[in-house]
């Protein structure tokens, strides 16, 4: 999936890894600390996911989903702009965080179809300047000449904890076992798909955030890059 990519105008730091790594909190922070733009590529993949559950797309059929991909306006507004997510002019942040969602992403992003797709708009957001764009496929395939690229992981159980207190927080009370599930499903459906599957990209930095604050993981972060430019 994906041919070759335009070089891309500005710098480009990847982060790939499994669910409830750190991802998008440790991304958004690094972008803060360095003025780069934010792009949640799995916010991509669940404004689709969302709009087809909402259309009620059959979810089997791969050519209705990337057509729809296809036409779908998404844009990503970082820090600035509250991280929001709008999917044809309309704010789906919440939306695309529901537990029908989650159980639904993982087969829509096995479609080598629609992934081609998605891998072309986040190729196109990132000619805006500097990015730090997340994912799974970001560092193995959206951007594999990146300047820097990152491949976050920690311990199961962590994991499923950090996932388990965001659901919580956002009014939803799933139990411990029901986002363990969740978790341990979607890490399988995303390290073993055939199209993109969830890997260490060549050339990356792995950081295992167990022991680790999210303070400690970005400056880590900043400081490879900034050690690899001097
Ligand atoms: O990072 P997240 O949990 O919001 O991602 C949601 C799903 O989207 C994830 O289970 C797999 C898929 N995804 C993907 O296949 N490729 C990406 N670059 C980003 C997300």
């Amino acid at each position: 999936v994906g041919d070759k990519p335009q070089p891309s105008k500005g710098l480009v730091i990847t982060i790939d890894g499994p669910a409830g790594a750190g991802k998008s909190t440790v991304a958004k922070k690094v972008a803060e600390r360095l003025g780069f733009a934010y792009i949640d590529t799995g916010a991509m993949y669940r404004a689709i996911t969302w709009l087809a559950l909402e259309n009620q797309v059959d979810l089997d059929d791969r050519y209705i989903l990337t057509d729809l991909a296809l036409r779908a306006r998404i844009e990503l507004f970082g820090a600035e702009g509250g991280n929001k997510v709008y999917l044809d002019g309309h704010d789906v942040t919440k939306q695309i965080r529901e537990p029908m969602v989650n159980a639904k992403v993982s087969k829509i992003a096995t479609y080598p179809e629609l992934r081609r797709v998605m891998v072309a708009k986040q190729r196109e957001m990132a000619q805006t300047g500097n990015v730090v764009m997340d994912g799974r496929d970001i560092g193995t395939v959206v951007f594999p000449d990146a300047d820097l690229k990152v491949f976050l992981t920690a311990g199961l159980e962590v994991r499923v904890q950090r996932r388990y207190e965001e659901l919580w927080q956002k009014g939803y009370n799933p139990t411990y076992k029901e986002v363990e599930e969740s978790v341990v499903k979607r890490d399988w459906q995303d390290s073993n798909r055939k199209v993109s599957p969830l890997r260490c990209p060549s050339g990356a930095v792995t950081i295992d955030t167990t022991q680790m604050s999210i303070d400690q993981v970005v400056d880590k972060i900043v400081r490879l890059l900034n050690n690899g430019r001097s």
